[in-house]
């Protein structure tokens, strides 16, 4: 249910199909300073799940990191009552509007650094870079499908239409080439990012990056134009 990384940074896997190939969803969680946990892109909360998130440590803040990423999140409202959320402007939740913090760069935790995507207003998706475990956490802004398990050949075929290269490496999509509507403030968002030591990568969809995290990060970026 939870896979962890390093000591204090888990990923939990939801299964999600977009036109019959596979994309599964990750959720990010992260242990704060206060032994609370912070959870990155709410997935879908099963009791089992609920039941390893309470021995693992009280839920304190959630955050939807982008108009795209909401699915869960009125779930997650109602099962942590208590836990600060943070999500995008304009997204309406089922809570009191009181517990939400539109502006997560003003919001986070200590040791925990969020950069908003600048020039893609329909997404407005923040990433989340934690410095204690050197991890960036990224929701659509880069997949990395290539060593996803148990894909088909209309997978593999999907992800080529959908710009991921022939294998599904880490990429920006075509889709979010099409929704920057200001290139020149998405290159300075990812060029913010690209300040990080960044030694770990978790994404949206797709296989956790462990490996020369940085260089693939910086090369998936660089390659749009
Ligand atoms: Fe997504």
């Amino acid at each position: 249910m939870l896979t962890q990384w390093v000591d204090g940074v888990w990923t939990n896997l939801e299964p999600f199909e977009f036109l019959g190939a596979k994309f599964d969803r990750m959720m990010g969680v992260i242990r704060l300073d206060d032994d609370s946990l912070f959870i990155y892109g709410p997935n879908r909360l099963p009791s089992e799940l609920k039941d390893v998130l309470a021995a693992t440590g009280e839920v304190s803040c959630f955050m939807v990191p982008s108009l795209f990423h909401d699915n869960h999140a009125n779930d997650w409202c109602a099962a942590y009552p208590d836990a600060k959320v943070i999500a995008p402007p304009g997204l309406a939740l089922e809570c009191p509007e009181e517990r939400i913090v539109r502006n997560a760069t003003d919001a986070l935790p200590d040791d925990l650094i969020a950069v908003t995507v600048e020039g893609m207003p329909k997404v407005h998706e923040t990433v989340v870079y934690d410095e204690l475990n050197k991890t960036l956490f990224v929701a659509d802004l880069m997949f990395n499908l290539a060593d996803a398990p148990g894909r088909t050949r209309w997978d593999k075929r999907f992800y080529k239409l959908a710009g991921f290269g022939s294998g599904g490496e880490l990429a920006v999509s075509r889709l979010f080439r099409f929704l920057t509507k200001d290139k020149v403030a998405f290159r300075r968002s990812c060029d913010r990012i690209l300040e990080f030591e960044i030694e770990r990568l978790v994404v949206g969809h797709g296989a956790v990056v462990t490996v020369d995290a940085y260089e693939k990060v910086r090369d998936a970026l660089s390659r749009f134009k």
